[in-house]
């Protein structure tokens, strides 16, 4: 459930009326809700409340500092992939003892910074990458906490560009492979075998691939028993989807529960990392028509958000909920591309949209508080949206409105 909702024919976050809001603000904008977020954060939360756990929001999903500040105040953890995420997860008043770093690529300052600032647990994706963390903590007279991450190879059933669990794919450690490389990372005096990790993909809407990459995870905790390595918590990664269309997701429990039947009795302390299902439906992106363009073929709305904004719909074809902030029933409505102004065909926000519109009407684009921002670019050397957080009847600008100058202010001249 999310605080997003007409009231008397406007849409609202919460208490504000968005239609005020980007008159105050200006579009694109994106807003999130508080309420939201940390409804979702708590779902999770007391879907585990029964074990000992920790839930490590996923940082990519939305890494804006408000965001993260909350996350820490309601005690959450962190899933990092960079030490760009991890400063940000200090700026914010993270917890460094309830940060994981995950990511096929840790680079060496990297692992030296998270190790500096005591991060609870590297996620070690190959062989060579836990031979350079034991040297490195070896340098600095540390021992480093590990989990391995196992590719326990299931179909998530997710876009092939967010599937991680395949055999094919780039990331973790083979689960065939996974015990001979505890045996050696066990051998390793800079590394302490604190976990296993697992992360199947994301966007999943059913919970059996979950189970089956937990109960393939579970042979091996138990062939890690016989060599003498016991884990001590079990990273059951993030991915669970949300609802853009028709999709039906488990809620937190419901996807939880099953898993945590097949831990009882084993003692394990329990992980998640989610992203995308606390904050994705937690966010819209507001836009406004600047042209209705009517063809032969096609009606387009072209409004001023674009692909560089949200690249989503473009990347990977993904359908998010386009809908107006004031519904109008004076004229007709039509199949509507919606499309932005940047010099690509593949620049659309939804497509064959059944709306009734006008220039200079407000549209909203739902789902957008994951992989928004965060994924978004200057492409154009167009400045990137204002960020808002709503609390309540309370806008707080979270992050300005970049001006075009900032754009280029790095960039120099040749003499
Ligand atoms: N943990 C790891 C190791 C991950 O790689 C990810 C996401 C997560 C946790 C969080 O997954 P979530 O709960 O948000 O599904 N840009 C794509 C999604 C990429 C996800 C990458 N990894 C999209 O917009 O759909």
């Amino acid at each position: 459930m999310d605080h997003f909702g007409y009231r008397t024919g406007r849409l609202y976050a919460e208490d504000v009326d968005l239609s005020e809001v980007a008159v105050r603000y200006g579009t694109p904008a994106y807003v999130y809700s508080r309420a939201t977020i940390e409804r979702h954060w708590r779902a999770f939360d007391a879907a585990l409340a029964g074990v000992e756990h920790l839930v490590c929001y996923a940082v990519k999903a939305n890494s804006n500092l408000a965001v993260l500040g909350l996350m820490a105040r309601l005690g959450s953890g962190f899933d990092i992939v960079s030490v760009g995420e991890l400063e940000r997860v200090l700026a914010a008043g993270g917890d460094a003892s309830k940060v994981v770093f995950s990511g096929v690529g840790k680079r060496e300052e990297e692992m030296r910074r998270a190790l500096e600032v005591g991060i609870r647990c590297f996620n070690v994706e190959s062989e060579p990458e836990l031979e350079h963390l034991n040297r490195i903590a070896g340098a600095l007279g540390m021992k480093a906490p590990v989990s391995l991450r196992v590719n326990p190879d299931v179909d998530a059933g997710t876009h092939p560009y967010i599937s991680t669990g395949l055999k094919e794919n780039k990331f973790g450690i083979d689960i065939h492979q996974a015990e001979t490389v505890y045996v050696r990372a066990a051998e390793m005096p800079h590394i302490e075998i604190s976990g296993i990790d697992c992360h199947i993909g994301s966007q999943i809407t059913e919970v059996t691939p979950f189970i089956d990459a937990l109960e393939r995870v579970l042979i091996l905790v138990d062939r890690l028993y016989e060599h003498g390595i016991t884990i001590n918590h079990l990273d059951l990664g993030g991915g669970l989807g949300i609802t853009y269309r028709d999709e039906q997701p488990p809620l937190p429990g419901d996807y939880l529960d099953p898993l945590l039947k097949r831990l009882a009795g084993r003692g394990l302390e329990v992980l998640i990392e989610p992203g995308r299902a606390i904050i994705g439906n937690a966010g819209v992106l507001l836009t406004r028509i600047e042209y209705l363009k009517h063809t032969e073929h096609k009606d387009f709305a072209i409004v001023d958000a674009a692909m560089n904004d949200l690249m989503r719909p473009a990347l990977y074809n993904a359908w998010q909920a386009i809908i107006p902030v004031i519904p109008r029933g004076d004229i007709p409505p039509r199949l509507y591309d919606i499309v932005g102004p940047v010099c690509e065909t593949g620049d659309f926000l939804g497509k064959e949209r059944e709306l009734a519109l006008t220039e200079g009407d407000l549209l909203a684009v739902r789902s957008a508080g994951a992989y928004g921002f965060t994924m978004s670019s200057n492409y154009n050397t167009r400045p990137r949206p204002v960020e808002l957080m709503v609390d309540g009847d309370t806008v707080h600008e979270i992050r300005p409105r970049e001006r075009i100058e900032e754009l280029f202010a790095r960039e120099r001249l040749l003499p």
